[in-house]
């Protein structure tokens, strides 16, 4: 086991962190991403001397219930998580400010690492899921993705497609449907 791993053991198996295996974000596993912040954050805290601790905990649980909120305020959700699980202040502080600039601006240095560990994993995401195009791998994720995420629900997904019906609006296409 990784030191990363050792200090976040107990968070590896809370259901709300299991549970993230089956939810989409970036069209990757989310538990995919968060770990990518764990690493990333892990080795990026010594660079800015923050508490590697407290950033590999705020990494594990940073995005939950994201869906609930926007870009910019679903680190105030998240953080909101993390305090209800019982981590400290310091967690909480990290995870809020993680969309920074859109969103607060951190005021911790553990706040500053979680922003740029988030940053480089959605660009790593990004490549990973184009790089499993080539073999199918990466649709044949998100297909199940879209299964098992309560977001896709098919009353969810009949929402989002009147919602886009209506944002291109019906007199555009000239009436044609
Ligand atoms: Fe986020
Ligand atoms: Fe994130």
């Amino acid at each position: 086991m990784y030191q990363y791993q050792v200090v976040i053991a107990d968070l590896l198996s809370h259901p709300r962190v299991v549970e993230t295996r089956n939810h989409m974000h970036h069209s990757i596993p989310k538990h995919d991403h968060m770990m990518r912040v764990v690493r990333y954050s892990y080795r990026i805290a010594r660079l800015f001397r923050a508490d590697r601790r407290t950033c590999a905990r705020a990494a594990i649980l940073h995005d939950l219930d994201s869906r609930l909120g926007t870009l910019a305020n679903h680190g105030a959700i998240a953080a909101e998580v993390a305090a209800s699980l019982g981590e400290p202040a310091e967690v909480s502080w990290a995870i809020i400010s993680h969309m920074y600039p859109l969103g607060p601006r951190p005021t911790t240095r553990e706040g500053w690492v979680l922003v740029v560990a988030d940053k480089m994993a959605s660009l790593t995401d990004m490549t990973a899921f184009v790089g499993g195009l080539f073999t199918g791998h990466s649709l044949r994720v998100r297909q199940s993705l879209r299964q098992t995420d309560p977001f896709y629900t098919p009353r969810r997904r009949r929402r989002r497609i009147r919602q886009f019906w209506r944002s291109i609006g019906r007199n555009r296409l000239g009436g044609r449907i």
